[in-house]
């Protein structure tokens, strides 16, 4: 994995056909997809239940590129070596999930995978300055986490105020939730690199008719990237 600030679009399989999944990402990639965004829940951090590890390593090999792995459980650190082994390139777990986040993005890159920290709507930027150099990436939740299909919440000021903290470091900037052509203007602006979307990615389209998943890829970043400087 390179670093750059260059707008990435990360699909997020949530929104995507679930007895599928390989075709899927298969499919989002063909249509220039350039993360895969993979939503684990547990219900109990959040009021919903996905898939774990074992589904992350099932997908693995359908996904020529990143696989960005988004922890929405706690606690994270009894299952770090278990989404390493299912071949997660990027690892991120919420500061809200436990008292520990130092101790969680040492192991989580002591596993040999980028790490990364997500902070809900709630959390403001700074809880994460004495943890910036432990990241690769910074996930803004522009939703509460829990669901796909949610309307988009401005964290602007979030966004901008982590992109003056991280400065020089090769950091990323994700946001996820409510991404769509409307509002990835506003985060990308503010400093945002990867757009994570669900439904405004999946929209339309299907494994056997996948051409619309390239249009709306193609339009999110369109509109992205109308105002990148
Ligand atoms: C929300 C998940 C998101 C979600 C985004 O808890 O972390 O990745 O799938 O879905 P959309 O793009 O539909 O808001
Ligand atoms: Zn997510």
């Amino acid at each position: 994995m390179t670093f750059d600030r260059s707008i990435k679009i990360a699909p997020s399989i949530l929104a995507a056909d679930f007895a599928n999944f390989g075709a899927e990402c298969a499919a989002v990639e063909a249509k220039g997809a350039d993360w895969i965004h993979v939503d684990v829940m547990d219900g109990q951090f959040v009021p919903n239940i996905t898939f774990g590890p074992a589904t992350c390593a099932a997908i693995r090999p359908h996904i020529k590129g990143v696989m960005d792995v988004h922890l929405m459980i706690a606690p994270v650190d009894p299952y770090i070596q278990a989404f390493a082994d299912a071949g997660a390139d990027v690892l991120t777990a919420h500061i809200e999930a436990g008292p520990h986040i130092h101790r969680t993005l040492q192991a989580i890159r002591g596993a040999g995978m980028k790490a990364g920290v997500a902070l809900n709507p709630g959390t403001p930027a700074a809880a994460v300055e004495e943890v910036m150099d432990m990241v690769d990436l910074i996930c803004v939740m522009t939703v509460n986490p829990g669901f796909g299909g949610q309307k988009f919440i401005d964290m602007t000021a979030k966004i901008k105020a982590l992109r003056v903290m991280i400065g020089d470091r090769p950091v990323h900037i994700e946001i996820d939730g409510g991404v769509d052509p409307t509002t990835a203007p506003l985060v990308a602006k503010a400093g945002a690199d990867v757009l994570v979307a669900g439904s405004a990615v999946f929209r339309g389209g299907s494994v056997g008719d996948p051409a619309p998943y390239g249009e709306n890829i193609r339009n999110i970043r369109a509109a992205a990237e109308g105002v990148w400087t």
